[in-house]
């Protein structure tokens, strides 16, 4: 495993990070079995990753509870970089919140505390300072943002922000240029989310035809005629993937881990062997022509959207 300084920090974070949405067990990726889970994070850890992605939206906390399970056992929770979220809200429900991630977490310090999606009809500056608050009295050793746009990261790095979590990778290109400039100027570490395009970037719908079901029903990746579109560009990945005798993930993540500025995407598994795919990504010399033509071909899909479109079609108010 290779790691980097998150940002403007003082962590050094794996150049992978576990993401937790599907251990909530909920919200489109359909029941978890806990026990399953736990083990994964385990192993996952024990391969050289100590960043974990979580969020007080993923099953309502349950998603925290199984990752603060799995951290419990000898010394995992403090090898661990612990990231969790919450929705921008009133300043005074950030405490409250904090303090019931810890609970489910088993710990009395999250390492990053993330914004998980702002809400422009409310304060950001007065919910940053109340953020920045929890970072002085020691419960959040740095705190980051997610789904941010230019102006809102252009606040978000007078508080100090270490991290941004966005939607990225080969096809979902809403922070270039921009935002990924802006990050790489301030020290700001970009953690990508949906790495893999929920899935769309591993050959299970391009090299197979997979059965579209739970979360990637309302992907607007998924919906005609942009998955039209999408596949063709997957099918490039795939190409890619042949030419260096690897899997399909492999190049996707390759593509994210050479992009100046990202430090660790971020990548859902329920499967072992997902993992081990996935870790293999590190080692795939990615040249810079195939980089450049992934980069056409995704950016191809991208130019179908507007310019603030989210993954989902949806957004707090
Ligand atoms: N900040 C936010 O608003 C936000 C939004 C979305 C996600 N996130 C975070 O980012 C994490 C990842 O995002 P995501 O779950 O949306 O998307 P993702 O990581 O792009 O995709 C997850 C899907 O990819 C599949 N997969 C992973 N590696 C694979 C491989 N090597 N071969 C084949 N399939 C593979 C998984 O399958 P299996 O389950 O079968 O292993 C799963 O269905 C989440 O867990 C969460 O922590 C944050």
């Amino acid at each position: 495993m290779d790691y980097l300084t998150l940002g403007n920090s003082d962590i050094q974070v794996s150049r992978l990070c576990l993401g937790t949405w599907n251990m909530g067990g909920t919200e489109g990726w359909g029941p978890e079995d806990d026990a399953r889970s736990i083990d994964l994070v385990r192993r996952v850890q024990d391969t050289g990753c100590n960043f974990f992605d979580s969020a007080h939206g993923y099953g309502r906390g349950h998603a925290e509870q199984v990752l603060g399970r799995a951290l419990a056992e000898g010394e995992r929770r403090a090898r661990a970089i612990v990231a969790t979220k919450i929705v921008h809200c009133e300043p005074e429900r950030v405490e409250p919140s904090l303090d019931a991630a810890l609970k489910n977490l088993q710990s009395d310090y999250v390492d990053l505390y993330v914004v998980h999606w702002p809400r422009p009809s409310m304060s950001l500056e007065k919910f940053l300072e109340k953020m920045v608050e929890m970072k002085e009295k020691g419960k959040a050793r740095q705190i980051g943002v997610s789904n941010f746009n230019l102006e809102q990261m252009r606040v978000a790095a007078q508080y100090g922000v270490v991290s941004l979590q966005p939607p990225y990778n080969i096809l979902w290109r809403i922070i270039e240029p921009e935002v990924l400039q802006f990050c790489r100027d301030n020290d700001i570490a970009i953690t990508p989310y949906s790495s893999l395009a929920q899935g769309l970037l591993t050959g299970r719908f391009s090299r197979t035809d997979e059965e579209l079901t739970g979360i990637r029903t309302s992907n607007l990746l998924f919906k005609e005629p942009v998955f039209s579109k999408a596949r063709e560009a997957a099918a490039l990945v795939d190409e890619i993937a042949d030419e260096h005798g690897c899997t399909s993930s492999q190049v996707a993540l390759a593509w994210l881990l050479k992009t100046d500025g990202v430090t660790s995407p971020i990548v859902g598994i329920s499967k072992w062997s997902h993992w081990q795919d996935n870790l293999a990504s590190l080692d795939v010399p990615l040249s810079d022509e195939q980089y450049a033509r992934l980069s056409e071909a995704g950016m191809e899909v991208w130019g179908m959207f507007p310019h603030d479109a989210t993954m989902w079609g949806w957004k707090p108010k």
